[in-house]
């Protein structure tokens, strides 16, 4: 997989992915992220991305030439299966999403910044809008991260067991069940016993049960879907 990430402020995302799953995704050759500044991709002297908007009112609006230009540039390079652009108003990042984008090939995704961009670029290149959750920040990057991570995770080869992502919380509408490491006896409190008793067919009926009573205590909705 290949992801093209179009930003004013590339240093936000470069952290990310230096690091930990992502890093050896990448390190891998299981996914490749290509950061593009979009002052780049600017033709007057100032690199000026931004401008007033039309009609007046608060903040700047990003333009569209440059996102234009950026967008264009990688499209005669290569086709894109996704063109996604990060905002509040968009749908709520999923599960579901993850999995169907960790399925595609090439994503393009741009981080909107300021007062967010100019409608047009929406109207004529977005093929995708992700909210990461209702609320608003500074600028679309930190929700790339977030996409990319919840993304990358899911393709195959990047988690060591091959089962280990489809037994995360969402991947079935049920929240994971409660997991517990060595020691089986800490300061008094012990590990569940049917855990160390070694009948698997048990404990997979434990864990069941253990996820569908989290699922009704803390996320009820789930059930509902
Ligand atoms: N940009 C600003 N706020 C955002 C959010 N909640 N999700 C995705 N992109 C954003």
């Amino acid at each position: 997989m290949r992801i093209d990430i179009l930003t004013v402020v590339p240093d936000i995302l470069k952290s990310p992915f230096e690091a930990s799953i992502l890093k050896r995704a990448i390190e891998k050759g299981l996914v490749e992220v290509h950061l593009h500044n979009l002052r780049d991709y600017t033709t007057d002297n100032y690199k000026q991305v931004d401008d007033y908007q039309y009609g007046g009112g608060a903040g700047m609006v990003m333009m569209i030439e440059p996102i234009d230009k950026c967008i264009s540039k990688l499209q005669a390079e290569r086709d894109y299966d996704e063109i996604i652009y990060m905002t509040p108003d968009g749908k709520t990042l999923e599960q579901r999403t993850a999995n169907n984008l960790s399925l595609q090939k090439n994503l393009i995704i741009l981080c909107g910044h300021y007062k967010g961009v100019d409608q047009r670029v929406r109207d004529h290149f977005i093929t995708k809008e992700i909210s990461i959750g209702d609320y608003v920040l500074s600028g679309g990057e930190l929700g790339a991260a977030v996409l990319c991570d919840a993304v990358i995770r899911l393709i195959p080869g990047v988690i060591g067991d091959e089962t280990s992502a489809l037994t995360d919380s969402f991947q079935d509408n049920l929240l994971a069940p409660p997991i517990y490491t060595r020691p089986a006896s800490y300061k008094g409190w012990d590990v569940p016993e049917i855990l160390t008793s070694g009948n698997f067919p048990k404990i997979e009926a434990w864990r069941e049960e253990k996820a569908y009573e989290r699922t009704q205590e803390k996320r009820p909705d789930l059930l509902k879907e």
